[in-house]
């Protein structure tokens, strides 16, 4: 593993100015974000434990702090009254118990009287590498401190492989109960979720059975990060599907998407109403995290990772860093689709509108667009000797394509340069966010969404754009407060 030697990845923070160096890296870039939570170092991955409660939205993020590789995971929480500006509170989970000794794994959260309730995935292994993972709960008061309950709620489940993790806690409003779906495998390697139940949110939980979900008995292996939310009288589930090859996702293995039904707790049967559908079209987009269904806040939010485990972002890894989240988006329910619209106060963020005319790009900018339905094209960070990214329409075939195999850093080649999808009507709408290293695109006020990490450099600045749309196009503020906290 040359550098990243078994030590450096399961190394422990004991000074924090070890890290100094590499924050001040992340703060030097040129592809530092600033309206998207990114990592204080190290890397980021999943969005964790999303939940608003007191006139506050908390956010937990996966968190490697020595590099930008998967080593010893950390929980790290960002706060934000608003979904737009978010600061650093610090690290809240840290592999110091023997159920985490190899990583504090992804989870959900809950709010319970004065506190926040915290499930994650201890995942613990033995001097001889033997994996057992354990669903664990940690509890945050007002106060801010965060008490890890010291026995697991339970262990892994027979009969399964050991990916068997990422907790999402569920409370039932119709019986009262509480659940926790498991991300899993069987011993075939099939992707699977798994149902635990319990009259109470900190104890005696105990196994209900694996969820069947009638046409997915042959989905991918391991479904990370599972949920499922109620939309009136539906409920949706998300999942992540490994090592499978999707229609419009090129050779990608690894999606992130959800299939709209009807969930029975107490049978654990997940009854599909249509097909699996992805959540992002774009090329970097996981494990995405919904705020929904608190008693102050009746809105659903959902963050993903600007990433994904098969992928990797070699500009940055350079820098010593990786990743960010997406901006948040609201979640409704549409006509057998959700429909995803970036966050309302957003819109805030506009500091300058800019002359139409001009073909440059600044770093940080949002795209209003509307067309006519006929062939479209947005051609960005070009250059005289770069074709950039194109962004395209193509009014017959109704399919919207990305394909950055224009830009001068290309990465992930393996796994596809271009995104398609086929729209159910012609485009119409596009709304653009473009942050230094992120580009996220809301096709026709939300039927779907494509984000991707972009890396173009100092001379990849302007755009072209068919002539049959009108658009605006404003320079953006920063949101981020990046400060460093440990
Ligand atoms: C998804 C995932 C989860 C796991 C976490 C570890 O990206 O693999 O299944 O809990 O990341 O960081």
């Amino acid at each position: 593993m040359n550098e990243w030697s078994r030590e450096t990845l399961f190394k422990q923070i004991t000074n924090e100015n070890e890290l100094r160096p590499l924050y001040e890296s992340i703060q030097n870039s040129a592809y530092k974000q600033s309206f998207h939570i990114q990592p204080i170092s190290g890397l980021l991955n999943d969005p964790n434990g999303f939940i608003y409660k007191e006139g506050l939205w908390h956010l937990f993020y996966q968190w490697f702090p020595f590099g930008p590789v998967h080593g010893l995971k950390h929980w790290y929480h960002v706060v934000s009254s608003d979904l737009i500006h978010w600061k650093n509170l610090g690290v809240a989970l840290k592999p110091d118990t023997f159920l985490d000794n190899k990583g504090v794994y992804s989870g959900s959260a809950l709010s319970v009287g004065d506190d926040i309730y915290l499930y994650y995935t201890g995942n613990h292994r033995s001097e001889d590498w033997v994996r057992t993972p354990y669903t664990c709960l940690a509890k945050l008061s007002l106060d801010g401190t965060i008490t890890k309950i010291k026995d697991a709620l339970f262990g892994p489940v027979k009969g399964f492989t050991d990916n068997q993790r990422d907790p999402k806690i569920i409370h039932n409003k119709e019986d009262g109960r509480y659940y926790i779906l498991l991300g899993a495998e069987d011993e075939h390697n099939k992707g699977c979720l798994l149902l635990f139940g319990s009259d109470h949110p900190d104890r005696d939980f105990s196994f209900i059975n694996k969820v069947l979900v009638p046409g997915y008995e042959n989905f991918g292996n391991m479904w990370e990060c599972p949920s499922i939310e109620r939309f009136d009288d539906k409920d949706v589930l998300f999942i992540c599907p490994q090592n499978i090859f999707l229609p419009g996702r090129s050779y990608a293995k690894h999606h992130n998407g959800y299939i709209i039904g009807h969930m029975d707790y107490s049978e654990a049967v997940f009854l599909p109403e249509g097909s699996y559908h992805e959540l992002d079209h774009g090329f970097d987009f996981y494990a995405a995290s919904c705020a929904a269904n608190t008693k102050s806040c009746d809105k659903k939010i959902l963050i993903g990772w600007m990433g994904n485990s098969d992928c990797t972002y070699p500009v940055t890894d350079n820098e010593s860093w990786s990743g960010c989240l997406t901006l948040p988006r609201e979640l409704k329910l549409g006509d057998r689709r959700l429909i995803q619209t970036p966050v309302p106060g957003l819109s805030a963020l506009r500091v300058k509108e800019l002359d139409p005319s001009s073909k440059d790009l600044p770093a940080k900018a949002e795209f209003e667009i509307e067309t006519d339905g006929k062939d479209f094209y947005l051609s960005l960070f070009k250059n005289r000797r770069s074709r950039g990214l194109m962004i395209s329409f193509n009014s017959y075939s109704k399919k919207l394509g990305v394909d950055r195999s224009g830009l001068s850093n290309r990465f992930n080649t393996d796994w596809g340069e271009s995104r398609t999808l086929v729209l159910e009507k012609e485009l119409t709408h596009l709304r653009i966010f473009i942050d230094h290293s992120s580009l996220e695109i809301f096709v026709n006020n939300g039927a779907a969404v494509m984000s991707s990490r972009i890396f173009p450099t100092e001379h990849e600045t302007q755009f072209e754009i068919s002539p049959n749309a009108d658009f605006k196009l404003w320079e953006l503020a920063d949101s981020m407060e990046n400060n460093f906290i440990l």
